[in-house]
This record gives C-alpha cells, sequence and structure tokens, in this order.
C-alpha cells in the first residue's frame, strides 16, 4: 500500500469523482469553500450565484441557521441511534410532518438516505404489497424514457437515460418503458405543455401485451428533471393515473425533485392534483445538508404488511441509516424553515416573473428550445455537429467564470434555484446567461 500520510493537500487524484470527467476537472478544478444563501464562494474568493440549489436540493438556501443549529444541538444530543426494532423520537416526529404536508392519503414514511435508495424501497415493496394480497404474478415494473429514477440497479432498469443504463450489464428483467412526452409541437411552452396527452395511452397498449396481472407497478417523475426539464403535457398525469387505477396497478411519483416546493406547491401530486400511491423523495427534505430520502406510502399499501403475527418483522428491507436522528434534525428545521419563511409561498408568488426572464433568451443563438414550471426552467441549445453535450457544457464552463452555477445535462441547461431567491437575483442570473449564452460558440 502506498504511504499517503504525506500527501499533498492539493492531491486530486484519489477522489474518484461522480458524474464528472475527472481528467479534465483535475487539471482544473473548480472548488467551492464556502457557502451563505443564495452564493457559494469559491477557492478563490470569488461569489458564485446558486442557479441549481446544488443539485435540485438546496432548496432552502445555504447555511440556513435553523438548520445549522438543530444539527450542532443533535449532534451533541444523541448522535445515532438504531432503526431496526428502535426508535428516536424526531424520526416519528418528522414522518408526521411529512404526513401532514403530503397530499390525502399518504400516511406512511419509510426512511432511506438518498432518491435512489428512495426508489428501489418503493420498487420493493410494491412488488412485495402485491404479493401479501395474493398477487404474487405481479412483479412487472413499468417505467419511461428519458426517465431519471437514480442509479442504483432498479432506478436504471426503470430509468431511461442510455448512457446510465449502457455499460452495466442485463439490469433488472420485467420492465417495460413508457415513452417520453417531449414532442417538438410544444417548444417553447410556458408552463405546462398543450399536446400529448395522449401519449399516456401508451401504458394501454403496454399493459395489454404483458397482462395486468403481471404489473406491479409504473413509476414515472411528475415533471421530468434530470433528463433536462420535461413537463407533463395537460391531462397527462391524469390519464396514467386513471389507467393504472383501471387495472390495479400501483403509481409511484418520483418527487425527489418535484418533492418540497420545486413547483410552488409542497409535491408535483399537490402542484398537478394526481395522487399517487407512493412518493419518492429525498434532496430538499433535509435541504440536501444531510443525506436522508423518504418513501411515502398510502394506508392501503401499508395495511397490507401489517398482517399476521404480531411479534414478526413484516418488510425486510431497510438501511442503517435509516432515520438517522441527525438527518431527522436536519428534515424537521428544514420543513420548519419551508414553513415558516413561506418559501413555497415565494417560489409561487416569483414563478411568473422567473418566467418572462426565462423565455426572454428566446433569440439568443443556438436557443431551440425553452420550458419552466414553478422555479424551474430549461433553455435547450442545438449541439455542435458531431459533438453533442459539448456546447451546454462550455456553456456551464463560461457561467462559473461569469459567477453563477448553472447544472447541463446533454444540450441542456437546467435552472432551478434556492426558493429564497428574489428579484434582484433572478435578474443578476439571467442577465449574465444571456451573457454567455451571446458569447457562445
Ligand atoms: C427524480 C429523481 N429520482 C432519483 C434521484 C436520485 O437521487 P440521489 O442522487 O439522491 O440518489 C434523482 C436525482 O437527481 C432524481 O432527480
Amino acid at each position: 500500500m502506498s504511504d499517503r500520510t504525506n500527501m499533498a493537500p492539493n492531491d486530486l487524484s484519489a477522489f474518484w469523482m461522480p458524474f464528472t470527467a475527472n481528467r479534465q476537472f483535475k487539471k482544473n478544478p473548480r472548488m467551492f469553500v464556502a457557502a451563505d444563501g443564495m452564493y457559494y464562494t469559491t477557492a478563490d474568493g470569488r461569489k458564485v450565484l446558486d442557479g441549481t440549489a446544488g443539485l435540485w436540493c438546496v432548496n432552502a438556501g445555504h447555511n440556513q441557521p435553523r438548520i445549522v443549529e438543530a444539527i450542532a444541538k443533535q449532534a451533541a444530543e444523541l448522535d445515532y441511534a438504531p432503526a431496526f426494532q428502535m426508535g428516536h423520537p424526531k424520526a416519528f416526529e418528522l414522518a408526521n410532518r411529512l404526513v401532514d404536508m403530503a397530499p390525502e392519503g399518504m400516511e406512511h414514511v419509510f426512511y432511506t438516505n438518498s432518491g435512489s435508495e428512495s426508489v428501489e424501497t418503493a420498487l420493493k415493496i410494491a412488488i412485495a404489497y402485491h404479493r401479501a394480497r395474493g398477487e404474487g404474478t405481479r412483479t412487472r415494473l413499468i417505467g419511461r424514457e428519458r426517465g431519471y429514477h437514480g442509479v442504483n440497479f432498479g432506478g436504471i432498469s426503470v430509468g431511461g437515460i442510455g448512457p446510465n443504463r449502457k455499460t452495466f450489464g442485463s439490469l433488472l428483467t420485467g420492465v417495460d418503458h413508457m415513452p417520453h412526452t417531449h414532442i417538438p409541437e410544444n417548444a417553447f411552452t410556458r408552463g405546462q405543455p398543450e399536446h400529448g396527452a395522449e401519449i399516456a395511452d401508451e401504458l394501454e397498449r403496454i399493459v395489454a401485451l404483458g397482462d395486468a396481472s403481471n404489473i406491479a407497478a409504473v413509476i414515472i417523475e411528475p415533471m421530468a428533471g434530470s433528463t433536462g426539464v420535461l413537463l407533463p403535457p395537460k391531462g397527462y398525469l391524469e390519464r396514467i393515473r386513471a389507467i393504472t387505477k383501471k387495472h390495479g396497478i400501483l403509481l409511484i411519483f418520483d418527487e425527489v425533485i418535484t418533492g418540497f416546493g420545486r413547483l410552488g406547491s409542497a409535491f408535483g401530486a399537490t402542484h398537478y392534483g394526481v395522487t399517487p400511491d407512493m412518493m419518492t423523495t429525498a434532496k430538499g427534505l433535509t435541504n440536501g445538508v444531510i443525506p436522508m430520502g423518504a418513501v411515502l406510502t398510502s394506508n392501503e399499501i401499508h395495511d397490507a404488511f401489517m398482517q399476521g403475527d404480531e411479534g414478526l418483522i413484516e418488510l425486510f428491507h431497510g438501511y442503517t441509516y435509516s432515520g438517522n436522528p441527525m438527518a431527522s434534525a436536519a428534515g424537521l428545521a428544514t420543513l420548519e424553515t419551508y414553513k415558516e419563511d413561506g418559501l413555497f409561498e415565494n417560489a409561487r408568488d416569483l414563478a411568473g416573473y422567473w418566467e418572462d426572464a426565462l423565455h426572454a433568451l428566446r433569440g439568443l443563438p443556438h436557443v431551440i428550445d425553452i420550458r419552466n414550471e414553478g422555479l424551474i426552467g430549461a433553455i435547450e441549445l442545438s449541439p455542435i455537429e458531431g459533438k453533442p453535450t459539448k456546447r451546454a457544457f462550455q456553456a456551464f464552463l463560461d457561467a462559473y467564470d461569469a459567477g453563477i452555477l448553472i447544472r447541463t445535462t446533454g444540450d441542456i441547461i437546467a435552472l432551478s434555484p434556492p426558493l429564497i431567491i428574489t428579484k434582484a437575483h433572478i435578474d443578476e442570473l439571467f442577465g449574465k446567461l444571456t451573457d454567455v449564452l451571446k458569447n457562445l460558440d
């Protein structure tokens, strides 16, 4: 083993960075060393406006004092407690707060540590639920093209992003995919697009082929974020809900991005007025500060497991850190902040201003589509011929130099700021982005 005790602090080789061009990054690293409110501070002392709430998670802004204090206090009081056959009060309190803010009918919470784990948990619960009710043949899962459900095997199997699946073997069997809803007629739509509700009917075709008696669940993001912000066409989610209900198939909304105010409501389900049977969450649950995820389920699902001998474990699933005290404390302080500071209302109030600022970029070089909802937005660029992703990534680098953090996926720029944003921040973000796009090759 090599001796690393004298490793220079600036040796970057050991950390194999996730979803990163490691060699490129390490030649010219971009380091944040501090953050406050809407801004990061870079290692060279520059302020960078956070246009993406980190990775769609810092909804209450950085270093939120309530959350900082809650974590510090919790660390000194109860740092860790096991969640298998033991409990601590804050995990139960947080579950109650989550149920309070969830749509009617979501009554139970299963804790995880990330969005990916929430997805695995929901898929496993779906299959086990049908078995518990005596319908053990219902094991097939249905996802959607361009869906992002994290990076674990279940998630990439139901997910629909090619590069995330391509190099990882045969994945889960028994998975079908519905088509995505991104169609050219809807370019430059403000909010929910008019066209495409009928794409939901493809689900009927898949059900006819696989038979409902073999299908456990459909999983979709109510608004697909990571793939580049694809809004559900008007009426689409309602149709998916109706078809799943008709065939006894569970509907899982992956709310890892849409949860906690991103669209101006507590959840995508609340925003769109369509209630699924399960919801997967993470990210904004703890403001991204301490890893935590949660799956919310209906009474019906939960109760199907609560049968038989009361002394026996009902679900053989869980994580060492499920409901961890530090994460629970961070979650409670985060939810309190959303409420006390009216952050979902702020997102709702500013959505119109945000929409206008975003759509003002129409007509800039290479811009081929702009999409938005709540405090989320996407600007799609035409790719450089033969070099997909390169143009948007250059925009990302230029934006960082200009003092704004944006995110790119393919040739799409995605924006999702902390919900504490003001009109002045929106002006700064789009002012700088306009300059970046004007000068982009
Ligand atoms: C909809 C959705 N599901 C799941 C995930 C995975 O979450 P995590 O990175 O916390 O595992 C993400 C992450 O962006 C997401 O957007």
